[in-house]
């Protein structure tokens, strides 16, 4: 099923058809089409915020005639464009021309009353709809997917793509983020930000991660931290005068109390208030405090922090690096992907590789080519507009993506997926760290058995929660990988053959060039699984649980 996302001629705004099997390749840039986006990275979430503060989210009865629906609602103001998706049940998601639709909307909106229950009153942009008489409509809407294909479609696609590099393009396609998934993630952090803003009226709750990345794949969590900078306000205007006007606050011993105290009554909150918010979880002792719930209607898994800047400038460069090369993003959802098929990666936190490790290993990689193809963090710096200071920690580097040079390099993806196998087969895990910053190995500071140095807290390790079985187990596959792609190029089926080959002869953990492999390895595979699913438990529990999930 195609999704479809009509928009309507609003005043101001340009009318888009964007129904995606009409669109001419690469004619809207959304960031997370085929096309490289060239908007910065802060002017394409401040667009996307703006979009999601016009949005509202309804659950629909399960027919419903898609005129009548907007007729309905254009009532309360234009509709710019709405799209409708299934999750547990139907739902549209409709964004208005304006902002003030939204308010008329509330006011011809009921508190609904039931016989064995109370509802707690509460005014939010996630509606129920209901037919008024029971007579049911005939006609089902069509829906947008938000999770990709089954694994056996997806591999019958690539059995049949022309080359590797197709298969490459083709997995990229399938997994990334749509346009109509982004903006229910923006959506969704606009409702929490709503909630937010009962307690800080000024507050921002902005997406980071890889729903924001470039790399997210269908299915991926959803990332949030609470801004509080316009609360506190830091560019007060300055006032003449021989006083200074501060407000009266409270205080606490440190910064991780406070954070602690804000997200405490914010899980609260959206516990007894949050409509669609369930599964609430405070992590308040993790490194990185945090409150985890699932948003029922978006089937989003949440996780909401606060004091994360340095988080969402990490989103920021690897947003960068994504757009300045096509071949960036297709290498990294396939080495995810690779990584997901042989449980190198987990949705539970614990001695596993993250997805955020192995997209900065990628980028490393990438550096390395020659003549490269991502430029370092560091050449990244010289060409900063502004410098960036973060907590101390030095996050300068350019923003504007028309000032960073295409690079020369031509190799295939095929070629670069077989190198990069090689590549991390036979890298010094031992001796040497992985640094995007200079772009070279450099020696181990300690004696973590992966080190990835933290780019922006350089004295950091992001994979310090990696274990040694786990990285031999990365090793071996990566070696074993490389080695078939080496057959391959001897091995090749024809075009009309359906038989694995390529890309999904690497994804098929039971492939018949891996069988002996397998065996040998599966059992002590097992005994890791469960080994690490104990530490993983045990870490839980600790004050020292980081934020290690790799989906
Ligand atoms: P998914 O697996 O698709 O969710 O990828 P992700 O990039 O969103 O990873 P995750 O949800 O685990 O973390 C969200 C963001 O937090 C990442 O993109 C990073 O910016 C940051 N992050 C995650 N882990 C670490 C870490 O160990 N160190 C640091 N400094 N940042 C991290
Ligand atoms: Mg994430």
């Amino acid at each position: 099923q195609r999704p479809i996302v009509r928009l309507l001629s609003c005043p101001g705004t340009v009318a888009k058809d964007l129904r995606r099997d009409e669109q001419p390749s690469g004619s809207v840039e959304t960031g997370f089409e085929d096309k490289i986006p060239k908007r910065r990275f802060s002017e394409m979430q401040n667009e996307r915020r703006e979009q999601a503060q016009r949005t509202v989210l309804i659950h629909c009865p399960e027919k419903i005639s898609e005129n009548k629906f907007l007729k309905y609602l254009s009532q309360f103001g234009p509709i710019n464009n709405h799209f409708f998706y299934e999750s547990f049940g139907l739902y549209a998601v409709v964004e208005f021309c304006q902002k003030e639709s939204i308010g008329s909307l509330q006011n011809g909106t009921h508190t609904p009353s039931t016989a064995m229950e109370t509802a707690i009153p509460f005014r939010s942009r996630f509606f129920n709809l209901k037919l008024k008489n029971q007579t049911s409509e005939r006609s089902r809407v069509r829906s947008s997917n938000q999770l990709p294909r089954s694994n056996k479609q997806l591999f019958e696609l690539l059995c049949y793509a022309e080359s590797i590099d197709d298969q490459l393009n083709t997995l990229l396609k399938e997994f990334q983020l749509t346009e109509e998934n982004t903006k229910l993630r923006y959506l969704t952090c606009s409702l929490i930000e709503d909630m937010a803003a009962a307690y800080f009226p000024d507050c921002i709750v902005r997406p980071f991660g890889s729903s924001v990345n470039t790399f997210g794949k269908l299915g991926c969590d959803l990332d949030m931290f609470l801004d509080l900078d316009e609360t506190r306000n830091l560019s007060a205007h300055k006032i003449s005068g021989n006083f200074l006007m501060e407000f009266q606050v409270k205080n606490v011993p440190s910064e991780r109390i406070a954070t602690q105290k804000i997200l405490s009554v914010l899980g609260e909150c959206l516990d007894h208030f949050g409509p669609g918010c369930v599964g609430v979880q405070k992590i308040l002792n993790a490194r990185c405090p945090l409150v985890r719930f699932s948003h029922q209607a978006s089937g989003f898994q949440c996780d909401l922090t606060t004091n994360n800047r340095i988080a969402l400038t990490s989103s920021e460069l690897l947003y960068i690096y994504g757009a300045l090369d096509s071949r960036v993003r297709a290498l990294v959802f396939s080495v995810r992907c690779w990584a997901r098929a042989h449980s190198l990666t987990s949705s539970i936190p614990g001695a596993w590789i993250t997805n955020f490790s192995l997209t900065m290993m990628v980028i490393f990689f990438l550096q390395r080519r020659s003549p490269p193809i991502l430029p370092t963090l560091d050449s990244l710096k010289t060409l900063a507009e502004d410098k960036c200071v973060i907590e101390g920690n030095n996050c300068t580097f350019v923003r504007d993506l028309s000032r960073i040079k295409p690079s020369q390099n031509t190799e295939t993806l095929e070629l670069l997926l077989k190198e990069f196998f090689e590549y991390f087969g036979n890298f010094a895990f031992d001796k040497n760290s992985i640094n995007i910053r200079q772009g070279r190995e450099q020696n181990k500071p300690d004696s973590s058995p992966l080190y990835i140095q933290n780019p922006f807290e350089t004295s950091l390790n992001i994979s310090k929660n990696v274990s040694q079985s786990q990285l031999q187990k990365f090793v071996d596959l990566a070696r074993e990988s490389a080695w078939i792609l080496q057959q391959e190029d001897t091995d090749r089926p024809s075009i009309s053959s359906n038989r694995p080959w390529g890309l999904v002869s690497l994804l098929l953990p039971s492939a018949p060039n891996r069988k002996s492999f397998t065996k040998k390895k599966s059992n002590k595979f097992a005994i890791e699984t469960v080994k690490n699913l104990l530490e993983s438990l045990k870490g839980n529990r600790t004050e020292n649980f980081t934020k290690t999930s790799g989906k």
